[in-house]
């Protein structure tokens, strides 16, 4: 079975779908891993240190994706301006990807991969329990984003973050307020604590406040009824319009009194909820930033413009949507061990297979046999369900190997 890791396409991105060491790995399990000449330049990894892990390193663009039985990318499938034609239409009919896919809201390209009968695995959909763990992608993405809109927020602040006793005066430590205490803000909280400041944190979900507090930082109690706030799988749920205006009038008093804001808040699959508005802006101080992860999602701040910068009122908000891509060397590393579990998973004996029942399988797999067969999906599509038992026993066109193409010579295991 051949793997394919391409060059990413997305502007700015410069992550790659798998590290040398983790080609090593797959391929001393059998597989076969060819990867885009270049792939692996911007995170570190250049083709040399891929052909020492053992794969082979191929510049034909259709070649690669054409003779690929699995694409495993970072961004998700886009037009492939060198290639001429989308990334989708580029692979061969049956042929799997395991990407991000945004599956939830790019239904266009859900119906394209099912169109082409591509068996897709979506990395945002992995469902976050113990045994997906060191495949889950997006907690280990969301770590490093959490980590690195503290860094913005230190650098853009006008005054140093620690307290310090210097014969020139007392400065005062900077405060930071984190809202959203998930993974990127867990890691935001622990981020601004090490440089630090003086940090608090929020969450819709009681739950947290004792992880907010074992980082040393205090959990900001909003006096609001929260007792149906997480749904069964431990997430938060969507809450009413009245809620998020009682709680932006609790929160007006505090995001004022920080230098830095991080906002995380997010509800799976849902729009992000605006928990600051525009007078909450104006009423912080000048010099002030708010670094809004959630901007790709419409924002958790009232004038966070994606991938931009605003000013207003000398208050500074960013709302970088691909943090992770810039710290490549460590995103594409977790990344791709992220994938390797996770192609691993569905690698038995060699080929690829598809176990619906497998609660992991059922939870990332968008499309296959040119169906969409996420129930959830389907449903957020307007697409009658699938009967449970054609859904498991739904299985791919086996990957088998292309005889055309003999196996790369296996490493004795990762380089790097
Ligand atoms: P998560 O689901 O682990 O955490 C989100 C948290 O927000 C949850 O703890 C939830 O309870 C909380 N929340 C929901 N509604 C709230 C409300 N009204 N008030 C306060 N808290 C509320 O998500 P994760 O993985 O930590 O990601 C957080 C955000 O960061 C997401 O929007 C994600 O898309 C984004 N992200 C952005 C990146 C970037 O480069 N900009 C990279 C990775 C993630």
């Amino acid at each position: 079975m051949k793997i394919a890791v391409p060059k990413e396409i997305l502007p700015g991105e410069q992550r790659v779908a798998l590290i040398p060491e983790s080609c090593g790995k797959l391929i001393k399990a059998g597989l076969e891993v060819v990867v885009e000449t270049g792939a692996g330049l911007a995170s570190g990894h250049d083709d040399e240190a891929y052909r020492k892990a053992g794969a082979t390193v191929e510049s034909d663009v259709r070649k690669l994706y054409g003779e690929a039985d699995l694409l495993v990318k970072a961004a998700k499938p886009a037009h492939h301006e060198s290639a001429g034609a989308h990334e989708a239409d580029l692979l061969k009919e049956g042929a799997a990807l395991v990407t991000f896919l945004d599956p939830l809201i790019d239904f266009d390209l859900v119906r394209k991969l099912a169109e082409r009968k591509i068996t897709a695995v979506s990395m945002e959909l992995v469902p976050r329990i113990t045994r997906a763990q060191s495949m889950d992608a997006l907690s280990s993405m969301a770590n490093i984003a959490g980590y690195k809109a503290v860094l913005i927020a230190a650098s853009t602040i006008p005054r140093m973050c620690p307290m310090m006793m210097t014969a020139a005066g007392t400065i005062a430590p900077a405060r930071f307020f984190v809202i959203g205490a998930g993974v990127a803000g867990l890691q935001a909280i622990a981020t601004a604590k090490r440089l630090g400041a003086i940090v608090s944190g929020y969450d819709v979900r009681p739950a947290v406040k004792e992880q907010v507090e074992s980082l040393g930082a205090k959990f900001v109690e909003m006096g609001l009824d929260t007792s149906a706030a997480e749904d069964k799988g431990g997430y938060a749920k969507e809450q009413s319009e009245d809620f998020i205006r009682k709680q932006r009038e609790m929160m007006a008093r505090v995001v004022a009194e920080n230098d830095a804001v991080v906002t995380t808040a997010a509800i799976p699959g849902k729009k992000s909820p605006v928990l600051i508005t525009a007078d909450m802006v104006r009423g912080m101080k000048p010099g002030s930033v708010i670094v809004d992860l959630a901007a790709e999602r419409g924002g958790n701040c009232e004038l966070t413009r994606c991938d931009e910068t605003v000013e207003e009122h000398g208050v500074t908000i960013v709302g970088p949507s691909n943090l992770p891509s810039s710290i490549p060397v460590h995103a594409s590393q977790m990344y791709a061990r992220n994938i390797q579990t996770l192609v691993n998973h569905f690698v038995k004996d060699g080929s690829w297979t598809l176990d619906m029942e497998d609660e992991i399988t059922a939870g990332c797999v968008v499309t296959t046999g040119g169906e969409v067969v996420h129930p959830r999906i389907r449903e957020l599509m307007e697409l009658p369900q699938l009967d449970p038992p054609q859904q498991s026993a739904e299985k791919p066109e086996p990957a088998a190997a292309d005889p055309a193409t003999e196996g790369a010579s296996p490493a004795e295991g990762g380089q790097n």
